[in-house]
């Protein structure tokens, strides 16, 4: 049996999050433990600009940090000097952003002389799902593993344990991905359209709680079963000028629940058939569904209705970003014999967009 304990740091988008995961292996089975969690989220102060201002959120990172790590230590009752490694998001997100965390992380394993994983967000993503329980989930491999977050509609397949993956073996399982928006950015931007704050995907999806989703009906693009890939831009010109038309013939408000439903219809269905298509094609055992869209209550309940194979999905703090997936992300990159020493990490950049 192995046992490492990990901080996890992660700065690429609007969340400043850091977290400390325990590890523990047995035989093949991995046993996660978080024992601490904090995150502080830049939502309020990007709101009244409808996305995220780059600027805003490093300048905010660089405020926020180190209090957010203080936390953490001190919710697990540790201090860094008795932990394993370090792990921080260095690719893909916002450079200004990413640097903050990547430029503490260095300091911090310098300082404490341990060993940095840097870790690619998406990777962070997929290991949130092996965070959820107590006991280790029955997962299968291959595995289907959707991240449908605000950044990226991205469908990997992998074909084993991370314990035994090859470096870089995650990132070159992508089968798939969306030719322009993401999913996330499809409900937000549309959830713009109806009135709602951002992020709206939430509201979005309570609203369409007590709507009809065929009562309006939007195109659904690619929608062959051959071609795997995404593509959510046109949903918000034809939500835009289906709401434009309501709004003349009114009442408009009434609608709301009607029109959000059908607009999530359309971008659950492009998910829910693709994403089952993809577990055919590469004959996977079980779908991962993560990010922050894997909250979205009709696509959890879709997926657990029409697929064939068990599908798993974080709690809800795990799916949006959070520091414990990157803590757990470098815990496996530590066992694997991945993690950077000082000669290494010294020059290790953040990366906005790595080419893969
Ligand atoms: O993973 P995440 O925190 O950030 C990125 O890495 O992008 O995902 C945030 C995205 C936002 O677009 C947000 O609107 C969406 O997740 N989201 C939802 C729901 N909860 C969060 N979308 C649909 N339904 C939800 N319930
Ligand atoms: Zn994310």
């Amino acid at each position: 049996m192995k046992s490492v304990r990990v901080l996890g740091i992660e700065t690429s988008c609007d969340e400043c999050s850091a977290s400390i995961v325990e590890l523990k292996t047995e035989d093949s089975h991995l046993h996660f433990k978080v024992l601490s969690n904090v995150t502080h989220s830049q939502i309020d102060i990007h709101a009244p600009y409808g996305g995220v201002v780059p600027e805003i959120a490093s300048r905010n990172h660089l405020e926020t940090i180190h209090a957010v790590i203080d936390n953490a230590t001190s919710d697990a009752q540790m201090d860094i000097g008795s932990l394993d490694a370090i792990a921080v998001t260095n690719r893909p997100g916002l450079v200004g952003a990413l640097l903050v965390g990547v430029s503490t992380a260095k300091a911090l394993a310098y300082a404490y002389e341990k060993p940095l994983c840097a870790v690619h967000h998406l990777e962070g993503h997929a290991m949130s799902v092996l965070l959820n329980t107590t006991s280790p989930l029955p997962i299968q491999y291959p595995l289907l593993i959707a991240v449908v977050s605000g950044g990226h509609t991205n469908l990997y397949v992998v074909k084993r344990s991370p314990l035994e993956w090859e470096p870089h073996e995650f990132q070159q399982g992508l089968i798939a991905r969306s030719k322009d928006d993401a999913a996330g950015e499809a409900f937000d931007k549309t959830a713009k359209l109806l009135g709602f704050p951002y992020p709206g995907g939430k509201y979005l999806d309570e609203a369409a709680q007590s709507g009809n989703p065929e009562r309006y009906h939007l195109p659904r693009a690619l929608p062959s079963k051959e071609d795997l890939n995404f593509s959510f831009s046109g949903l918000k010109t034809s939500a835009s000028l289906l709401i434009q038309s309501v709004k003349k013939e009114g009442p408009f408000e009434k609608e709301i629940p009607n029109l959000a439903a059908s607009i999530q219809e359309a971008i659950v269905d492009s998910l829910v058939t693709k994403i089952l298509a993809a577990t055919d094609k590469h004959t996977c055992k079980a779908i991962a569904i993560v990010g922050g869209v894997a909250a979205n209550s009709r696509l959890k309940s879709r997926m657990q209705k029409e697929s064939k194979v068990p599908v798993f999905s974080p709690p809800l703090n795990l799916c949006t970003d959070n520091g414990a997936m990157i803590a757990a992300a470098g815990a496996l990159q530590l066992l694997r014999g991945e993690s950077l020493e000082l000669n290494q990490y010294l020059r290790l950049n953040a990366i906005a967009y790595p080419p893969i």
